[in-house]
């Protein structure tokens, strides 16, 4: 990045600052990954230059060629992974994807049922402070109180009552398995479109590590830069029947010229979910992710839904005394990096929370295994269960350090720097 270096050397060290983070910090957001630096290639890449308003092949613009390349070729791939009928890959990211899917299977002011944000559902379900919760009437459902999971008939009587035209699927901050054959059945019994979001879980799905919503839901969502590793944006997969009306809400519905470095990005995405490696990686962070459930168990920890069947666990540090921002900020200090979280009935506000969330897709990707998350697990275990004491800080530290010195992270990058 010599060029950077040169015109803009704040900007430089910004990011190599952040290269330098990434590799010294133990990164466990749940929605987070590292990608390649083939994605990164892509995305820095004259891509970025043109405006190619339209689909492949029906262009508002002239000089579109290459573009009609890359996006054909992502949309391709992506049919391939998902076995989907038709996908639209120019949705900028999560929240406009499914904007666009409301917007083409729902008349403003219908009803939707979405998952309560504080029991793992996102802002983008119809809660009311986003959109998606003002253009169109929502209910929020909940999960059960004792098995803090969905439960399926409590569903089906909320919805034989209420009647919502739609029902959204999928969350942020659900660990088990999701049935959708059961929402299907819920959606059949009361006319509903099924709609799923699988921004979480869409390299789990892809990997056959999830069972697939793809057969039963109308339209589906997902992040691409989370477990499925790509740039930071999504993409809607749908029945053949909505293909129009899809297209149609993205653009000239909600958006203008689509990111086609980023396009581009997705396609190499796609083509690297499509490798053996990917299912490989999948599986390890299921593997991973149970690895914490069983080590924090056995340190006393009560995990929301008592444990995981994908990448993430919820931890109930209110259980042992803490809020989730204390939780947070301790571990911060240790170069541990988690996002506190609401748990489901949660008393405290979102911005304290009861519960810290932890995933295994970013740590997967450098290479980590079982044995180093139960080594993860207790270092955790350890500031947290010495909240207030710095010398246990500074020796949780240096562990994390001997942890990331032995699963290098972006070398191309941080070696580059100039300084510090
Ligand atoms: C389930 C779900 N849907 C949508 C989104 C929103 O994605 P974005 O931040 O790309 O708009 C997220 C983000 O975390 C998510 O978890």
């Amino acid at each position: 990045m010599d060029k950077l270096y040169k015109t803009d050397p704040e900007v430089y060290k910004a990011i190599i600052g952040e290269a330098t983070r990434e590799h010294d910090n133990l990164e466990l957001i749940a929605s987070e990954n590292f990608v390649s630096i083939a994605v990164l290639e892509a995305m820095g890449s004259v891509m970025t230059n043109k405006y190619a308003e339209g689909y492949p092949g029906k262009r508002y613009y002239g000089g579109c060629k290459w573009m009609d390349v890359v996006e054909n070729l992502a949309i391709e791939r992506a049919k391939k992974l998902f076995g989907a009928e038709h996908v639209n890959v120019q949705p900028l990211s999560g929240v406009p994807a499914n904007m666009a899917i409301y917007s083409a299977l729902l008349d403003p002011g219908d009803l939707f049922f979405g998952l309560s944000l504080s029991h793992g559902g996102h802002l983008s379900h119809g809660y009311k402070v986003s959109f998606t919760g003002t253009f169109w009437e929502t209910i929020q459902y909940t999960v059960d109180p004792k098995t803090e999971q969905i439960n399926y008939d409590e569903l089906l009587k909320l919805a034989r009552e209420k009647k919502p035209k739609l029902i959204m699927t999928g969350a942020s901050a659900y660990p088990r398995t999701l049935h959708w054959d059961k929402f299907k059945e819920i959606c059949d019994e009361v006319g509903a479109y099924l709609v799923a979001d699988i921004a979480h879980i869409a390299g789990l799905i892809a990997a056959g590590e999830h069972p697939s919503p793809i057969p039963y839901a109308e339209a589906v969502s997902t992040t691409t830069h989370k477990t499925l590793r790509g740039p930071r944006s999504a993409i809607i997969l749908c029945k053949e029947k909505w293909a129009k009306a899809i297209d149609k809400a993205i653009f000239p519905g909600l958006q203008g010229g689509p990111h086609m470095h980023t396009i581009a990005a997705k396609a190499v995405a796609f083509k690297e979910a499509l490798s053996p490696e990917f299912k490989k990686y999948q599986h390890q962070i299921k593997l991973n992710a149970k690895a914490f459930e069983q080590e924090f168990k056995r340190l006393g920890w009560r995990l929301v839904a008592d444990g995981t069947d994908t990448h993430l666990i919820l931890v109930d540090v209110k259980s042992k005394g803490i809020t989730g921002k204390q939780a947070e900020e301790a571990l911060d200090k240790a170069k541990i990096t988690v996002n506190k979280n609401t748990i489901p009935f949660d008393k405290e506000k979102p911005f304290i929370a009861s519960g810290i969330r932890i995933g295994t897709p970013a740590l997967t990707s450098r290479g980590i295994k079982e044995e180093e998350i139960k080594k993860i697990a207790q270092l955790i275990d350890k500031v947290l269960t010495n909240i207030d004491d710095e010398k246990v800080t500074e020796k949780v530290k240096v562990e994390v350090k001997e942890i990331a010195e032995e699963f290098p992270l972006y070398p191309q990058i941080r070696q580059g720097r100039k300084e510090d």
